[in-house]
């Protein structure tokens, strides 16, 4: 499964991309770190839709077999760097897409409102975002190691495993 992990933090010494980094590395996975692209803000105009960025998020959306999206919570909803860079797609690159989403909030049970924000978004792409999903909170990382705790690591695992059931099935449906 060629999956594809986009980091829509857009803070560098997040806890987005910290989640999203860990992924990457554990399931091999192609990552787009929206912390590290200086992206075009959407105006509708053709230059900002011609930047390289976009051209290279479009290509690995297409080109993925499946897709982990993580955004941190910010004022109830995604991040505006993950909408923003979202606005650029359209249900050319998503359609029949399997997407799981993981959210990074500040605790006190944050968090559900970004989920559902990314999953009203992707709907609008033509996504299937999968019906579970992940929540993490400050104390699911261990900071020293950039990594998660072996609980919030085993969340991501069945995520992973979920979404690897639903891209099977879609693959079946669609050949
Ligand atoms: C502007 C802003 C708004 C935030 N709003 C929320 C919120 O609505 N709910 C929540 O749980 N946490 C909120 N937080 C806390 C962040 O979700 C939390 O710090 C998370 O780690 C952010 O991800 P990051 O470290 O990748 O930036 C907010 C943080 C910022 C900076």
């Amino acid at each position: 499964m060629k999956l594809l992990i986009i980091n829509g933090g857009p803070r560098k010494s997040g806890r987005t991309k910290m989640a999203a980094t860990y992924m990457a590395k554990v399931y091999k996975a192609e990552h787009f770190d929206l912390s590290e692209k200086e992206f075009p803000l959407f105006n509708g105009e053709e230059a900002a839709s011609q930047h390289h960025h976009v051209q290279e998020l479009r290509k690995l959306v297409i080109e993925a077999d499946a897709i982990v999206l993580l955004s941190p919570e910010y004022h109830n909803a995604m991040s505006g760097a993950l909408k923003n860079a979202l606005d650029f797609l359209s249900s050319e690159h998503f359609s029949h897409k399997p997407v799981a989403l993981v959210a990074v909030a500040g605790g006190g049970k944050g968090g559900i409102n970004a989920l559902n924000n990314m999953r009203t978004v992707m709907r609008g792409l033509y996504a299937h975002s999968i019906p579970k999903q992940v929540v993490l909170d400050p104390n699911c990382f261990d900071y020293e190691r950039k990594e998660l705790h072996s609980e919030s690591a085993l969340l991501i695992e069945q995520l992973v495993k979920e979404l690897t059931v639903y891209t099977e099935a879609i693959q079946n449906i669609d050949q």
